[in-house]
């Protein structure tokens, strides 16, 4: 284990690689009168292929640094660089399709549509892409079947548990095979046996995968199973720890 102040070089133990880099983020939250500075200067990068998780109490701002290195809430200062493309350069368009190639979402809440079935959900991505139908369909089966929920793809997301439908949000999210993926709290809505099963899904895929995962938690044993945890405190990162080096499989690299 290794505890660093750095955010530049604390993932560098897993290659030089960067996937995502950020320098002096800030985000101010103007609610009339009152100023929140959520985030007063972030530098943070993470390798291609490596699971970070950030951590640190309700409210010091691990949710608007998620949002504001993927693109869903536009930082006030500082620049996010993805793949070397700065993110906030893009026109909006450009942006969302980007966006759509290269990331995956995770959240507390599955956020799956209810009408839709399990394999509808999961495929749902690859249609907005312009996948054919037929080949979206074969695709999505596939992930509904390497998340574990194999025969489950005609059923409607509310008559699964709570951890099947997050397997299904999962599958959506990777369906498409982003380099990154994006994950607020996934299992927080778990008991702790299905918050472990899901740990399992996601270290396999991000080993096999080679996708890069900023995982926001709550949970020790969730930051356990990451390669970093980032300690967030009142808007700054406090500290880097590194879990240690574990193999995986070749990283994915953004196509566009
Ligand atoms: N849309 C918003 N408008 C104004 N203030 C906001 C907004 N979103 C977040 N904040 C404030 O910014 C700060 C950081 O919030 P954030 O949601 O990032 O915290 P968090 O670390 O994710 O907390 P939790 O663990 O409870 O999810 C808090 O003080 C919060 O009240
Ligand atoms: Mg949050």
């Amino acid at each position: 284990m290794t505890i660093s102040n750095d955010g530049k070089t604390a993932g560098a133990e897993l290659g030089e690689d960067v996937i995502i880099s950020t320098s002096n983020l800030q985000k101010t939250y103007d609610a009339g009168e009152v100023k929140v500075n959520a985030l007063k200067g972030i530098d943070f990068d993470v390798q291609r292929g490596e699971m970070v998780a950030v951590m640190g109490p309700s409210g010091c701002g691990k949710t608007t640094l998620l949002n504001c290195l993927s693109g869903i809430d536009e930082p006030t200062a500082g620049e996010v660089v993805i793949d070397g493309k700065s993110l906030y350069k893009m026109r909006d368009g450009a942006r969302t399709e980007f966006r759509a190639n290269s990331m995956g979402f995770i959240f507390q809440f599955f956020n799956l549509l209810p009408v839709l079935s399990v394999v509808e959900n999961v495929e749902l991505p690859l249609l907005v892409a312009g996948v054919k139908p037929r080949e979206a369909r074969k695709k999505a089966l596939a992930m509904v079947d390497m998340a574990g929920l194999s025969g489950q793809g005609a059923k409607r997301p509310a008559e699964l548990s709570g951890g099947q439908q997050q397997r299904v949000a999962i599958a959506r999210a990777l369906v498409n095979e982003p380099a990154i993926v994006w994950c607020d709290e996934p299992t927080g809505n778990l008991d702790s046996e299905t918050q472990n099963e899901i740990m399992d899904l996601l270290c396999k895929l991000n080993k096999e995968k080679g996708q890069a995962f900023v995982l926001v938690t709550h949970s020790g044993e969730v930051g356990a199973r990451a390669d970093r945890v980032v300690k967030m405190r009142d808007g700054l990162i406090e500290k880097h720890v590194t879990n240690g080096v574990k193999s995986r499989g070749e990283a994915v690299r953004i196509t566009d």
